[in-house]
């Protein structure tokens, strides 16, 4: 007979995923079963300090208090109505996101990759109604090693073969050029683009941060060339670098906002596309829709980051401890580590691959009590709740120190 579940070992629920669940992850052995802040503790009561933080969905921590009280207060009232009826949640929400982005209006969906589909549909409808893009001409340029997430049309425009491999046939429509290359995205936009659609970071990518003044260009060339620019900040945006949106460290104001993960506070999935009126308003109704987009207890929880973000505490706890990252990790170079990248508390760490890949410094770390997660080759990710302490975040870094210095 098969033990339930409360009893089983980290081992033994490993081992009894492998024939039921699909294989499209490669976690980190450790199962964890609950978490506080920027703690996690496995079933065996282990204790291990999150530097992920859910891909930056967990920017306020796990369970951060507030967010979790208004999640209880919301389920104990209304949770789904669909989008067939009216709730009392959503205006305040969309009025507080479009206020906290310096935009308009507001398209609320569920996932990252949902939040992207939306934006292409959108940017292609204004380019045939607003720009006048002769049908089904539209083109839209974005950039080589970018990650918008994994649905068909996404994957269309990925330059990761890993991703792509046994997908096709793929969505036409998109141009791709060097991230960071101001003159390539010139070449590559003409009459039929609707739309630049890049990451102001790219997270994935290893957190490349761009030259200076390229998100600047980009909104300069877009506005020039009648044609939108769309910033994916489902991983970069909401304090995480130090700003509400990454695009804010060169005062940009896109003409449409992808956001994510951490909008649904480690609790619920939301994601939203936030645009200029003149953006969303192709939009009629039938056009576009989702069961659980905008429901009232993502809008609930939504309103509850909107509102810890309008404190400007996260950002300024990105900005504060991402110099005693910055500082930390250059201490590591040439010890360990070769190169970084950073900005406010998210970094990109490539690991001397003579001491392992990204895989085995993260396995390394696990066992020192501390989750972070490889992206390609020897480049580890850093991107620990805005809610962590100087304290906590100088010990991940004194962990990383001892597993590179005591190598394989
Ligand atoms: C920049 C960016 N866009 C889109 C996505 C997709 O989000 P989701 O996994 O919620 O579909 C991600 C996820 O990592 C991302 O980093």
């Amino acid at each position: 007979m098969t033990a339930p579940a409360r009893t089983r070992t980290s081992g033994d629920l490993i081992r009894a995923e492998e024939p039921v669940l699909a294989h499209n992850y490669h976690p980190l052995p450790v199962v964890v079963a609950h978490a506080e802040g920027a703690w996690v503790e496995d079933v065996e009561g282990r204790r291990y300090l999150d530097m992920l933080a859910g891909y930056s969905a967990l920017n306020f921590g796990h369970r951060h208090p507030l967010l979790i009280e208004a999640a209880h207060r919301q389920l104990d009232r209304l949770t789904l109505t669909s989008r067939a009826f009216h709730n009392d949640r959503l205006a305040e929400f969309a009025e507080r996101l479009a206020e906290l982005t310096g935009l308009d209006m507001v398209l609320p969906m569920n996932t990252g990759a949902e939040a992207v589909e939306s934006g292409i549909k959108v940017a292609r409808k204004w380019a045939y109604e607003v720009k006048g893009v002769p049908a089904d001409r539209a083109t839209i340029v974005v950039a080589a090693e970018n990650f918008h997430g994994r649905t068909t049309t996404i994957v269309s425009f990925s330059t990761d073969e890993t991703a792509r491999t046994g997908f096709g046939p793929f969505t036409p429509g998109f141009r791709i050029v060097p991230y960071n290359d101001l003159a390539a995205l010139e070449a590559a936009v003409d009459g039929t683009t609707a739309a630049v659609l890049i990451e102001p970071i790219q997270g994935e990518a290893g957190v490349v941060v761009p030259d200076d003044g390229y998100l600047a260009g980009v909104r300069e060339l877009t506005r020039r060339n009648n044609c939108l620019f769309i910033a994916d900040e489902i991983q970069s945006g909401l304090g995480r670098t130090g700003r509400t949106l990454a695009v804010q460290h060169e005062d940009v104001v896109p003409d449409v906002v992808l956001l994510g993960k951490a909008l649904g506070g480690g609790i619920v999935p939301v994601s939203a596309v936030v645009a200029r009126r003149e953006v969303l308003s192709v939009l009629r109704p039938g056009e576009h829709g989702s069961t659980f987009g905008g429901n009232p207890l993502a809008a609930a929880v939504g309103t509850a980051v909107v509102e810890l973000l309008e404190t400007g505490e996260f950002q300024r706890r990105a900005t504060e401890l991402g110099g005693v990252l910055r500082d930390g990790l250059t201490g590591l170079v040439g010890h360990g580590v070769v190169g970084f990248r950073s900005r406010g508390l998210w970094a990109g760490v490539d690991v001397d691959p003579a001491l392992g890949t990204g895989r085995e410094v993260s396995e390394r770390l696990m066992r020192e009590g501390v989750l972070v997660k490889d992206t390609h080759g020897s480049t580890i990710r850093l991107a620990p709740p805005l809610t962590v302490t100087e304290e906590e975040l100088r010990s991940a870094l004194g962990s990383l120190q001892k597993v590179l210095t005591r190598g394989a």
